[in-house]
């Protein structure tokens, strides 16, 4: 059965037409229109899906839509600022070259967020543990734990400048 659903993504409503099977990915993608988030293995083994949830890493292809209408959704259109300045990590991926065909990438920034959120001063293990849910097929991972790590220094360094 067809039902308006309502979802607040990266701060904005939308709405969408949904059913009650539909996963929010494919909510996500073809509905809101947000096509940054992938969807690859559609079975929890890859991350390529993440988006946050309330700030948590979590799968869009595990998800059905209608459970996630009263949770604050960030996808990766909305680490960028307002006036178009990539989030660091955004940033630092580009910097270090850590995407070849990119497929991952959403979902690495995604969950690397949520690390860097909960745990600004991760330690390289902690990089790795947190990504150990996100699959990459072609970059391998040095360069995206060289990002991420250099990603947290910025952050801390601009806090600092800040305080
Ligand atoms: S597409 Fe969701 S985990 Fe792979
Ligand atoms: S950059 Fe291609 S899968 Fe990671």
């Amino acid at each position: 059965m067809k039902q308006i659903g309502t979802f607040r993504v990266n701060g904005k409503h939308c709405d969408a037409i949904i059913e009650p099977h539909m996963l929010l990915v494919d909510v996500i993608r073809d509905h809101i229109g947000l096509t940054g988030t992938k969807r690859a293995c559609a079975s929890g083994n890859c991350g390529a899906c993440t988006v946050l949830a309330d700030d948590q890493p979590i799968c869009s292809c595990l998800t059905l839509a209608v459970t996630a209408q009263d949770r604050a959704l960030e996808t990766v259109e909305g680490l960028r600022s307002a006036d178009g300045t990539l989030h660091p990590l955004q940033q630092a991926f580009i910097d270090h070259c850590a995407a070849q065909c990119g497929y991952c990438t959403a979902g690495m920034l995604m969950t690397a967020k949520a690390l860097l959120d909960a745990n600004p001063r991760p330690s390289r293990e902690d990089v790795k543990r947190a990504l150990s849910g996100n699959i990459c097929r072609c970059t391998g991972y040095v360069k995206i734990l060289d990002a991420v790590m250099d990603a947290a220094q910025k952050i801390n360094a601009a806090r600092e400048v800040a305080a």
